[in-house]
């Protein structure tokens, strides 16, 4: 089986985004491949978390994983917490050092990220080849994301071939990054010109998967449209209501065309009210199912044995890197 991996940051709440670009491709491909599922806890401490949010998350996130569909049972699906494998961070020193830093201070997160900031942390910068050492690691040939993300697991492919160049072997696999065609980047719903992410400042424009009924409606009814009244797909032209029919979507199964043709001659108030309701049901059915999750000892079982399973791949891996660059004795 070809192997698929993939990881969301606890450093905050899921959001529908990160359910679009990462939870729901795993689900959909989940029986197909070999499927590795982590929490990449020490990306989010590349700025200022406080432990005991950042452990309740880390936990929060296996639960909603699960809730959403993420099948534990599978034997090939494997779910794993990041720091507790001390390899990726190895790796990544290696490949850290194959790495030139104008190559990770070009990238459009880095730039996002430390845009009129001062004092943010080295790791702000070096954060992507951690990622790319996630990846390789594991061989995995196939990387679900949302569209941001692309760019690093393309840093990924170019630490491969230059890994594999300079030593003259077939050491990394070439991942490839798999980004759905619909729903790649959901937007913030008070500003679509920015991504909905977790740690936006005004949560207004953000649903979370554990959000509310109450929170979910006032967030959708709210939400940035325009003034021509008329229900269309163009991202560019009319970018927020663009994003509604995306989201509605993601999580009806319908294509936007066939939104689009449902809601002819419908006001926006219209659109907006049947996604709160579809918003509802789905998202109280995940919560009914977490807070199951959380209450039983399904996480820290996922867990436990997807750590030993994949420590020791990465074992293996990281052992025969550090000898090809010549680290240790002979
Ligand atoms: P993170 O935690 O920012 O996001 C997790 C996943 O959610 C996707 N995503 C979105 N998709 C659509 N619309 C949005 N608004 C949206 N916001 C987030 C992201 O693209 C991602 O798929 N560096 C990664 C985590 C990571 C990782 C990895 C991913 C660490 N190591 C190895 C893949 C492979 C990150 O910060 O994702």
């Amino acid at each position: 089986m070809e192997r698929l991996l993939t990881g969301l940051q606890p450093s905050g709440s899921l959001t529908i985004g990160n359910f679009s670009g990462g939870i729901r491709q795993v689900i959909d491909y989940q029986k197909n491949y070999e499927t590795f599922l982590f929490v990449p806890d020490m990306h989010a401490t590349t700025v200022p978390q406080d432990p005991y949010a950042l452990h309740r998350n880390i936990k929060s996130a296996v639960g909603l994983y699960i809730a959403c569909g993420v099948d534990v049972n599978l034997e090939n699906m494997h779910l794993y917490i990041q720091s507790e494998n001390l390899y990726h961070a190895n790796l990544s020193w290696i490949l850290e050092c194959m790495t030139p830093f104008g190559e990770l201070t070009r990238m459009h997160q880095f730039k996002e990220k430390t845009k009129n900031k001062e004092g943010f942390s080295a790791a702000l910068a070096t954060y992507p080849v951690l990622m790319a050492s996630d990846i390789l690691l594991y061989d995995a040939k196939y990387v679900p994301t949302g569209i941001d993300q692309k760019q690093h697991v393309e840093l990924a492919r170019n630490l491969a071939e230059r890994f594999n160049e300079r030593y003259k072997g077939d050491y990394f696999l070439m991942p490839e990054p798999v980004i759905p065609q619909i729903g790649a980047k959901i937007r913030d719903l008070k500003d679509p010109s920015k991504k909905m992410s977790k740690s936006a400042e005004n949560t207004k424009g953000t649903i979370f998967l554990l959000d509310s009924e109450k929170d979910i409606r006032k967030k959708i009814m709210g939400a940035t449209t325009d003034s021509d009244g008329i229900i269309k797909f163009d991202e560019e032209n009319k970018p927020g209501l663009s994003n509604l029919l995306t989201i509605y979507s993601v999580f009806s199964g319908l294509s936007v065309d066939e939104i689009v043709e449902k809601f002819k001659g419908c006001g926006y108030g219209e659109l907006k009210k049947s996604l709160a309701d579809l918003l509802c049901e789905k998202l109280t059915a995940i919560q009914a199912r977490y807070k199951e999750i959380m209450e039983s000892d399904i996480i820290d079982k996922a867990l436990d044995r997807g750590r030993e399973y994949t420590e020791k791949i990465a074992r293996e891996k990281y052992e025969l890197i550090r000898k090809t660059v010549g680290y240790g004795r002979i």
